[in-house]
């Protein structure tokens, strides 16, 4: 079943079915004139992906998704990644959906640092679905920030340093001492101009989460280097902040954005699913 949709075609005539608001000119942006909890039909999955090329993390309210619906949305994006290191935290029957939840008995949240999900992966999910249904009185926001940006805003000397040399992602920085100790973590060598495969665009691909070294460089100019990286890639002109209500959904693209949990609600609780959706090995 197709349930019908209001036509919203916006001034730029570009959005016919989905009410588009940016947070800001850079990155994020509020969806709505869509129930993403009934199936919809391609011109809806249509538009769902374009606001995600345009904006790069979008957000929609009011939508109290089971895990069937969860799923049909992640499917919008393509087929689901399911990480080793999910593992301990998979809903029983959908390995692809992860249970993110937070309590006073929690020691650590995920993606408490800025990060590319599993940016460890050979190839990475290139989105993440996020869905919380229970969050806490105030606090517990998303930060995103966009490495289109961030790329284009170093000078085109740096820019020539950097094309061509890639940098070591290893899962072992962000899961260790969090999963089993057997569990293996995938250590893999990205870009570090990473070339967005939809928009064609160059985005800067490390971040403080997951990156461990710039291969080819002695330490102490691939640590300095990496530092200086992280710091200009946290410019808060490159970034949106998004507050979450209950049942509200986020989705973002992993190949050119970073993102960070802010763990600032503790020891209250914050809960609900995420599904990643496979990605390209990053060229
Ligand atoms: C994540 O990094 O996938 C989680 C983000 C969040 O909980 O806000």
């Amino acid at each position: 079943m197709t349930i019908a949709v209001q036509d919203r075609t916006d001034s730029t005539g570009k959005y016919r079915l989905l009410d588009v608001q940016p947070l800001n000119p850079t990155i994020g942006a509020y969806v709505g004139g869509v129930d993403l909890t009934q199936p919809f039909g391609e011109d809806v999955a249509d538009e769902l992906r374009m606001a995600l090329a345009d904006h790069l993390a979008i957000f929609l309210r009011d939508q109290p998704l089971d895990f069937e619906a969860h799923r049909r949305l992640a499917a919008v994006f393509g087929e689901a990644h399911v990480a080793p290191s999910t593992k301990p935290w998979r809903v029983p029957g959908f390995d692809e959906i992860t249970r993110m939840h937070a309590d006073e008995t929690s020691k650590y949240v995920a993606g408490e640092d800025w990060h590319s999900d599993m940016s460890c992966d050979p190839a990475p999910p290139m989105g993440s679905l996020l869905y919380l249904h229970t969050i806490p009185p105030v606090g517990g926001d998303t930060v995103f920030s966009n490495m289109y940006a961030a790329w284009d805003a170093l000078s085109d000397r740096m820019k020539a340093m950097l094309d061509g040399l890639r940098a070591v992602h290893d899962g072992a920085k962000a899961f260790g001492g969090i999963v089993p100790r057997d569990m293996e973590l995938p250590c893999t060598s990205h870009p570090i101009a990473r070339t967005h495969p939809v928009t064609g665009r160059k985005a800067l691909y490390v971040n403080r989460g997951y990156t461990t070294r710039i291969e080819g460089l002695p330490v102490r100019e691939s640590e300095a280097l990496l530092s200086f990286l992280y710091d200009h890639a946290q410019n808060p002109m490159f970034q949106c902040r998004f507050t979450w209500s209950p049942h509200a959904i986020a989705i973002w693209d992993n190949r050119c954005g970073q993102h960070m949990a802010i763990w600032d609600y503790f020891p209250q609780v914050r809960s609900g699913f995420r599904i990643q959706v496979k990605g390209e090995v990053p060229v």
